[in-house]
Parts: structure tokens; C-alpha cells; sequence
């Protein structure tokens, strides 16, 4: 049986309304019935509730792009973790590559970001992490992946009953085409699964963090990343707006 457990749609800005509502519509009809772990849907934020709303009586979660780690204020054009779960996300992306690179969005921001998404119940923090093309050419991937975790969760007191998925999106793999060699992706993962041991002991790693792989993900090379040791699922852009690839994808995968 396939270990993965959890595949995440990540629209990015791709929809509007009308075409977030017809995919999502497709979306539940495609898996009614489909009785493996996880899948979650990431829409845009003024369509959250709406795709909700679609998604009653189907097993697929929300999840959102984006959030603040503020509860209440005058933060304009910000949405709290606290607003994302009563509109019915289970799942919030944190720091995904492409806030870091347009919204200079950084570690300090993405690490008060999941603290706040940790004090509401019932929402999981998918934190990004992953390093530039020039890193992985001159042999700092490892460094920059251990320093982007600690900069993000670092000092965390992580409880029993909060959960952490940690996203390795290499930059250079996403939207590329070109998803990396399952080989190397179940190195880097074993790099942070080390650093999750060192940073929260064993037993925490273990039990509430998940690992999972994005970048360049499609049915074709799906099959190379279903067994590997230290991968828990997908994060999936380009191909998770196309109901049968990404069908074809959660089957492989799950
Ligand atoms: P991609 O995007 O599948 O288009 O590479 C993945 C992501 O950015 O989460």
C-alpha cells in the first residue's frame, strides 16, 4: 500500500470565480467515492467560501494560500488564521516561493505566520521551503534548507495535538516542467526529516510533521515519488487545474 497520504491542489492565482466554482464542481464529482487519505483543495481567497459551500458531502478539505498572523486589526487586505477556519479551511500554505519572491515575504514573517496558524484548532500550517538553482549548483541546498526551517519553526513549542507539513518546492523545479529526480527529492527529504529529530526530538518529528514534495508534479512522473521513504504526499500547481491529470495523479500517489 502507498504511505503517502495527503495531496494538495495548489490553484495559485489561475481561476476566477466562475472557473474555481466549475472546477471545484468537477472536482467533487470526479472523486465522489474516492476513499483514500487527504485530498485538499487550495483555491483563491475571495472563492474560498463559495468552493466550501461546493464541497459539502465530499471528503475534499479547503485549504488556503495565504494568511496573517495577526487575529483582529487595521491589516489591510489581510485575512486572519482565525477568519480561514470559519470560512472552513483545514489547511493554510505558508511562504510559498512565489510570496518570498513577489510579496517579499520572509522567515521572520513566515514563522510568526505559523505560530498563529498553530493557536487555531483545527488548521495545519504547510510551510514552503526549498532552495534557487544556484544553490543546488554550488552544494548549499542542505544548509539552506536546514536555515530555512529553523528560521520558520525554530523555538516553536509544537503540542500533541498540532500538526506541521513541510513543503519542499526546489524553486528551480516549479512551474518548470521539470519535477526533480525522486532520488534527490527523497535526499533533500531526509535532510529535513534530520533537522525536524534535531530541532523537536524524534518522537515529534514523527508524529506531527509530514513531509511532502512540490514542484513539476504530473501523472507522468508522479510514479517515481509513491514510494519514498521519507514522503508523506504532493503539493501540486500546473496539473491541479486539470481534474483528470490531477485525478490521475491522486490515484497514483495515494
Ligand atoms: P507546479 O507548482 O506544480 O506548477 O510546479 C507547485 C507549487 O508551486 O506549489
Amino acid at each position: 500500500m502507498n504511505k503517502n497520504h495527503i495531496i494538495m491542489a495548489n490553484w495559485k492565482m489561475r481561476l476566477g470565480v466562475q472557473e474555481s466554482i466549475d472546477l471545484a464542481k468537477e472536482f467533487k464529482a470526479k472523486f465522489k467515492g474516492f476513499k483514500k487519505e487527504e485530498v485538499v483543495i487550495c483555491p483563491n481567497t475571495a472563492v474560498l467560501m463559495e468552493v466550501k459551500k461546493i464541497l459539502r458531502g465530499s471528503h475534499i478539505k479547503l485549504g488556503a494560500q495565504n494568511v496573517f498572523w495577526e487575529d483582529k486589526g487595521a491589516y489591510t487586505g489581510e485575512v486572519s488564521p482565525d477568519t480561514l477556519a470559519e470560512a472552513g479551511c483545514e489547511y493554510v500554505i505558508v511562504g510559498h516561493s512565489e510570496r518570498r519572491k513577489y510579496l517579499l515575504e520572509n522567515y521572520e514573517m513566515i514563522h510568526q505566520k505559523v505560530k498563529a496558524v498553530l493557536n487555531i484548532k483545527g488548521l495545519t500550517p504547510v510551510v514552503c521551503i526549498g532552495e534557487e538553482a544556484a544553490e543546488r549548483k554550488t552544494d548549499r541546498r542542505d544548509f539552506v534548507l536546514v536555515d530555512q526551517l529553523q528560521e520558520a519553526l525554530g523555538g516553536l513549542n509544537v503540542l500533541k495535538n498540532q500538526k506541521i507539513i513541510v513543503a519542499y518546492e526546489p524553486i528551480w523545479a516549479i512551474g518548470s516542467g521539470v519535477a526533480i529526480e525522486p532520488s534527490e527529492a527523497e535526499y533533500a527529504h531526509k535532510i529535513i526529516r534530520l533537522a525536524l529529530n534535531d530541532m523537536f526530538g524524534p518522537r515529534i518529528a514523527e508524529e506531527n510533521f509530514k513531509i511532502i514534495y512540490g514542484g513539476s508534479i504530473d501523472s507522468k512522473n508522479v510514479k517515481g515519488f509513491v514510494n519514498l521513504e521519507n514522503l508523506d504526499g504532493a503539493l501540486v500547481g500546473t496539473a491541479s487545474v486539470k481534474t483528470d491529470e490531477f485525478f490521475k495523479i491522486a490515484n497514483i500517489l495515494l
